[in-house]
């Protein structure tokens, strides 16, 4: 049996086919992600099949090369961590049959790890010649934020392998609004990176556009209404007729500045959250701010993240930009501390895919 020290992690969950070998469930050897965003573009979001399909053509010479690039050999492997939960049932099957047949054939554990929780570890990882990684006894329990493309949800965080959700989003989340705001606009897919740029220079108080509070002490989140109000602001308000104006020419401010205005009002309406969220605690109170999940990336949030942890004085607990989006290094990471809490016992082969977050270690 290979020693603990490196494992390997694989990602399929949507549209990135992604594996990693990360040292010591912190170190991040090697990071490869093969993007499929180009397969998917022509239809303006993910075509399951597509993807799985890629995921199928891919995944083999995608972990050759994480493997490679941490310049490690297959025999070093100690264990296999897949991402089994949540995500497109086709694409996780994909991951997980090729995650089992390797660990079966290395003859290590396997251990299936929650897509949405190894979010909250990204923050948590760094390179060999990165900054010393954040000490984990000092910032539990603490207050999670993961806001990607398919999840917005804030957890009450104990550790990097046990948290409780507080609340989430009630429709859109927060990064499918980034890209359907990017489509109507007709900004390059995913929409989400490219309003972010395109918001620089654009004053974000043009439009004043909704900002989502819901019930008073809600934990939730809706940016439908938000969605609609740019949509209307863009293309105009349909008439009793369900007929809308003529599209005016729309200039380069005119997108940096809707860009701008809807990016403030999406991180207000955040920002409200984590405020209400750290304020509804009871003794013992969060001692770090956690986000993760590829709209973790934006600029937007991740200055308003720094600026509340400022005010409070806690530690924010951001990942490096690599570790936003979806990646294998996270899973890998979290596969470490699972393996590790049960002396690095194996699932069982038997593990599959759950199209639906399961508790973890659920399905094993
Ligand atoms: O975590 P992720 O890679 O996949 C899911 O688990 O969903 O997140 C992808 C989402 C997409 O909606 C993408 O547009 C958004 O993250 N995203 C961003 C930025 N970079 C990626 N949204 C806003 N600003 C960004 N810079
Ligand atoms: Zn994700």
């Amino acid at each position: 049996m290979p020693a603990r020290e490196f494992i390997l992690g694989i990602e399929t969950s949507c549209d990135e086919t992604a594996a990693a070998i990360v040292q010591h469930g912190r170190i991040v050897r090697s990071n490869v992600i093969a993007s499929q965003h180009d397969l998917h573009a022509l239809y303006g979001g993910v075509v399951p099949e597509i993807a799985s399909r890629a995921h199928a053509e891919r995944l083999i010479p995608v972990v050759r090369q994480a493997v490679a690039e941490a310049a490690i050999t297959m025999d070093q492997i100690g264990a296999v961590a897949i991402g089994n939960r949540p995500g497109l049932i086709g694409s996780l099957l994909v991951g997980v049959s090729g995650a089992k047949a390797l660990a079966w054939s290395l003859n290590v554990p396997i251990v299936g790890v929650d897509h949405v929780q190894a979010h909250l570890y990204a923050g948590l990882l760094t390179t060999p010649t990165g900054a010393a990684p954040v000490d984990p006894s000092s910032i539990f329990p603490a207050l999670g934020l993961v806001v990607s493309g398919g999840h917005t949800s804030l957890y009450r965080v104990e550790s990097p392998t046990a948290m409780t959700r507080l609340g989430g989003t009630i429709d859109d989340a927060l990064g499918e609004a980034f890209d359907k705001v990017g489509a109507v606009l007709g900004l390059p897919f995913p929409g989400g990176p490219a309003v972010d740029r395109a918001a620089t220079g654009g004053r974000d108080r043009a439009f004043d556009f909704p900002v989502s509070r819901l019930a008073p002490g809600s934990l939730d989140f809706s940016f439908s209404g938000l969605k609609t109000a740019v949509r209307y602001a863009v293309e105009g308000v349909p008439g009793r007729d369900g007929q809308t104006p003529p599209v005016p020419t729309r200039s380069s401010e005119f997108t940096a500045d809707i860009c701008a205005s809807f990016q403030r009002a999406a991180m207000r309406a955040v920002r409200l959250k984590i405020d209400a969220a750290w304020a509804g605690t009871h003794p013992p109170p969060f001692r770090a701010l956690i986000i993760g999940g590829g709209v973790s990336a934006n600029s937007r949030l991740r200055a308003e993240v720094a600026q509340f942890a400022a005010e409070r004085r806690v530690p924010a607990i951001i990942p490096a930009m690599p570790y936003c989006v979806d990646n294998a290094a996270m899973i890998a990471g979290l596969g470490h501390a699972l393996l590790d809490e049960r002396d690095w016992t194996s699932d069982d082969l038997g593990l599959t895919a759950h199209a639906t977050s399961k508790p973890a270690r659920a399905g094993a």
